[in-house]
């Protein structure tokens, strides 16, 4: 029999589209399969916190598979092992380990097992409470696909339609005015969205972090195609693109988030930069920026998020806590906490890296094969 009678669950991180379906899984399946409660903590680990949390049932998840988000909102400054308290005298954030807090909130609340769905700093947190005892499921999420421990996570399909239809639109436009289009997208690392999307969006030129490019490679493939007799062209810009030799874009860093570094803009420099050396189109800019973490959820994510949920609780419940579910070859299956992100010791963070994308690979060859250039 097991000793789980509530389970806790909150979301951390960015959010993507598919959270909702993930909660919709294990609420269900906790619920009619083991009869047992479940509360959902609001904005992410903070909520274990403040004891901010609502009550799941049934009704509570009723109609929200479809919907992007999380209806428990998320957070992704909230690391209780080291959380901001407030400022010192010299004006930086003062930080304290504010984890037994949280189990204590857990244990009045009653909550015997948490289900953590995040990416790598939010896994990282879920580990380390199930270190100091409280059993823990992890799920996987992240818009970027970067996660080497699963095949996909929900979220990415659901960004790359919506990169696919953007891709869409912008060629119209582009055609009508002799345009070259700079679409920048996201995926920090990591180029799977602008891969995919790119392809998808009959894009002509596609910049990633894993191939540096040259502005003047560039520059070639818009001349070669106005020799063609195609006056537009259409460049998909990852965010974490740069140029040979050089380094990535950072527009900001948020002093106390887990992950500081925020990417952004590389875009608008390159359009600048190509609208200095060319005179016979205009080059635009647009980001995409959010958008790609909203909208209807794709039916493989709301497929992918609601198996995640059910198989969470299942292993919740047969004794599988400290792991976390990972989708490999059409199958859900599971791996430690440990594998995914490390042990902590010396230093050690991700223990697999960032899943990124192989320029040798068969998606950049084919890519090449029909003449997209990757402005190398
Ligand atoms: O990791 C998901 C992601 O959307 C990245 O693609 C992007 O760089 C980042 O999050 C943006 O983070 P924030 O929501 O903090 O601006």
């Amino acid at each position: 029999m097991s000793e789980i009678r509530k389970i806790g669950i909150i979301t951390g991180g960015g959010d993507c589209s598919g959270l909702n379906a993930v909660i919709n899984g294990i609420t269900k399946t906790a619920v009619n399969k083991y009869g047992v409660e479940v509360v959902g903590f609001t904005r992410g680990y903070s909520g274990l916190y403040k004891n901010a949390f609502r009550d799941l049932d049934l009704k509570a998840v009723s109609g929200i598979m479809h919907e992007g988000g999380t209806i428990l909102k998320s957070s992704n400054k909230d690391n209780l092992f080291n959380y901001p308290v407030g400022r010192k005298e010299d004006g930086t954030i003062e930080y304290k380990d504010v984890s037994d807090e949280a189990i204590k909130n857990l244990k009045y609340l009653g909550v015997d097992g948490l289900i953590v769905i995040g990416g790598d700093g939010t896994l990282t947190s879920a580990r380390d409470f199930h270190r100091k005892g409280l059993p823990v499921v992890g799920v996987p999420k992240t818009i970027d696909n970067d996660l080497p421990a699963t095949d996909v996570t929900f979220g990415y399909n659901t960004s790359l339609e919506t990169i696919t239809d953007a891709l869409d639109k912008i060629h119209t436009t582009a055609y009508s005015h002799d345009r070259v289009m700079v679409v920048e997208v996201m995926g920090r690392h990591a180029g799977w969205l602008a891969l995919e999307g790119g392809l998808a969006g009959s894009a002509d030129v596609i910049l990633i972090p894993e191939i540096p490019y040259d502005i003047d490679k560039i520059v070639e493939k818009i001349h070669q195609r106005d020799a063609f007799g195609r006056n537009f062209t259409i460049i998909v810009v990852s965010e974490g693109a740069k140029p040979k030799g050089g380094a990535v874009h950072v527009r900001e860093t948020i002093e106390d988030s887990a992950d500081s570094v925020r990417l952004g803009g590389i875009g608008d420099v390159i359009t600048r930069q190509l609208q200095k050396r060319i005179t016979e189109h205009e080059v635009r800019y647009t980001n995409l920026a959010y958008i790609q973490r909203g909208g209807i959820t794709s039916q493989f994510d709301r497929a992918l998020g609601l198996l995640f949920g059910v198989n969470a609780v299942d292993l919740m419940m047969s004794g599988g806590a400290g792991c976390m579910v990972q989708y490999r070859g059409r199958s859900i299956t599971s791996i430690p906490l440990e594998e995914v992100v490390g042990n902590g010791e010396m230093g050690e963070t991700s223990k697999g890296g960032k899943k990124q994308v192989d320029p040798e690979g068969q998606y950049v060859q084919a890519a090449k094969s029909i003449g997209i250039s990757f402005g190398d």
